[in-house]
């Protein structure tokens, strides 16, 4: 495989809303394009593609990230031209960088169920923090005392979500896709509903979620959210390259995670979240971090494996 063949594979890892990997790989010879899959865009849940914006932002800091821990420089150009997210040029041999970040694209995974008592320590959340500003974007790490506003935002935002009928229908649509799609959201990596200090969406309102919430309440969980100044797509695309820092360096160091973004695709719970920091920016995602509390390995979920092409 080459390096960029091998980049792009990794980049099949990322994290993408409702796991739609709405993400095209192009190859040619020592240049590589990604591009937007528009037909996997979630017209209900994501009207102006920010969620699709932040995934492909994931995906590209995956495969610049593998470049780098492979010993590869590289050059790259966001949004060059219409139609291209981000165009990579291979450079020459280098000292390989970033190897634990790059050790964690595989064992990644959002963890929807509840974390245990252990608490994320601040210094932590300052290497997160600066590590998310060397990405393009802004952490704010919530205090304890605005997590019950947090709180109420998600609730608030998931009430109106169980009320809107496109959203159901495409919740159910991606939740239950055909055989082999290799995409959505199983069942199976669904929690059971539960009191949590910050509701979590429900993956599952019509069946048997597969994840048991577990005996802890979150109680060490940290809530932070991922902002930008504004919210251009090239502030999104660095948003999602900043997501991906921090959900591989958090896994890194051994905390699980998991992004929710229920709370700013609501219009006034995303006003409420804005509130939460200062006004200063545009709120892209929350992560919540922390400890896993259950021992028992998470189910595999689906990736596409037709997303790279050569041209
Ligand atoms: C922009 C964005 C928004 C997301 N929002 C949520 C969310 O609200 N709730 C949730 O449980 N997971 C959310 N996720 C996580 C995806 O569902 C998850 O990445 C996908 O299902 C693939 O699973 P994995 O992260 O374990 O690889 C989000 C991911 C991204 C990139």
């Amino acid at each position: 495989m080459t390096p960029l063949e091998q980049a792009a594979q990794a980049a099949l890892h990322a994290p993408s809303v409702f796991n739609t990997q709405p993400w095209r790989w192009l190859i040619d010879g020592d240049t590589m394009e990604l591009q937007a899959d528009e037909s996997r865009r979630l017209e209900a849940t994501d009207r102006d593609g920010r969620l699709l914006t932040l995934s492909l932002g994931a995906a590209l800091h995956h495969a610049l990230t593998a470049l780098a821990a492979a010993g590869w420089s590289y050059s790259v150009t966001r949004l060059p031209s219409p139609g291209v997210v981000a165009r990579i040029e291979l450079g020459a041999p280098t000292s390989p960088a970033a190897l634990d970040l790059a050790a964690a694209i595989p064992v990644r995974r959002t963890d929807r169920r509840a974390f245990g008592t252990r608490a994320v320590t601040d210094a932590e959340l300052t290497k997160l923090r600066r590590l998310v500003e060397q990405n393009g974007a802004y952490l704010h790490v919530v205090p304890a005392d605005k997590i019950p506003a947090l709180a109420i935002s998600a609730e608030l935002a998931g009430a109106a979500l169980s009320d809107d009928r496109d959203y159901r229908a495409e919740l159910r649509e991606w939740t239950h896709r055909p055989e082999g799609s290799g995409d959505g959201v199983p069942v199976d990596t669904a929690v059971e509903p539960g009191l949590r200090r910050v509701p979590v969406r429900d993956f599952a309102p019509d069946d048997t979620p597969g994840l048991a919430i577990g005996t802890a309440h979150d109680q060490g969980a940290a809530y932070v959210i991922l902002f930008g100044r504004g919210d251009s797509e090239l502030d999104l695309l660095r948003g999602g390259e900043a997501l991906s820092a921090l959900l591989l360096a958090a896994t890194a160091d051994g905390l699980a995670t998991a992004p929710l973004s229920d709370a700013v695709e609501v219009e006034w719970p995303r006003v409420l979240v804005r509130g939460l920091i200062a006004g200063l920016g545009e709120p892209f995602v929350v992560v919540r971090l922390g400890y896993a509390d259950a021992t028992t390995p998470l189910p595999p979920r689906p990736r596409r494996t037709d997303a790279i092409a050569a041209r």
